[in-house]
């Protein structure tokens, strides 16, 4: 029973881990095809130490923005070392007074903060919110797909960086979702009980129409 129960629980961590055992790594291609567990590997005869470094998050992003907020991403369309790896990682950049609009991603967030004070939160399923007031070199976690969002209330911009359980978590902001395409306005209304004039001057704002 007990060596059945083994079996089982083996076969189990070896198919999720199937790609670790058999590969050391598998960095994205992105010319061959993808499918849901990623991109297919690179030649690995024509790997070389430059695929596993990214110095994209070096640079702050840009916060001359309604949200004084700017952001890079290392996920792996910009770094296609971590393309199987289940990890990647963003930096964000705030203004002071500034904010990450709220978002969630399809799984957890690990942040850690590099400069500033900011407040982290997130709102359960049970719409319990959950917010602390953190400083440098404090951690928060963020749960999967939960609303989230960050407000720097420091007196000097906040640098945080953030890393994910995956190599492409997905960003979707409630902003964006609701005023940036072309959900037709009335649809709005009906779905949030916001006022139409704020809808529309939202969606001018975000670039949505209709
Ligand atoms: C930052 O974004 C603003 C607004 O989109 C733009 O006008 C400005 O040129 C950008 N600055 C840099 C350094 O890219
Ligand atoms: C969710 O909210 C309900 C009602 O407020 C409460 O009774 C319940 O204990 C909460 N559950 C969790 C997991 O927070």
């Amino acid at each position: 029973m007990i060596l059945r129960i083994l079996v089982v629980f083996s076969l189990v961590i070896s198919s999720s881990y199937a790609n670790t055992i058999a590969f050391d790594y598998c960095v994205a291609d992105p010319t061959l095809p993808h499918g849901p567990t990623g991109y297919s590997c690179k030649d690995t005869t024509k790997v070389t130490a430059h695929d596993f470094a990214y110095s994209g998050l070096r640079k702050p992003g840009n916060t001359s923005n309604v949200f004084k907020f700017g952001a890079s991403a290392g996920f792996v369309d910009q770094f296609p070392a971590l393309n199987g790896l289940g990890i990647s990682m963003v930096r964000a950049d705030m203004g002071v007074g500034g904010a990450v609009p709220i978002h969630t991603h399809r799984v957890a967030e690990l942040l850690i903060v590099v400069e500033g004070t900011i407040i982290a939160g997130f709102i359960n399923t049970n719409n319990t919110a959950f917010y602390k007031t953190i400083e440098k070199g404090d951690l928060f976690i963020i749960p999967p797909m939960l609303e989230h969002f960050q407000v720097n209330v420091g007196k000097i911009p906040s640098v945080v960086y953030a890393s994910f359980a995956s190599p492409n978590p997905g960003i979707q902001a409630v902003t964006g979702a609701l005023f940036q395409n072309d959900l037709p306005s009335e649809i709005v209304q009906k779905i949030t009980l916001l006022d139409r004039a704020q809808i529309k001057k939202l969606k001018r704002m975000f670039g949505g129409t209709n």
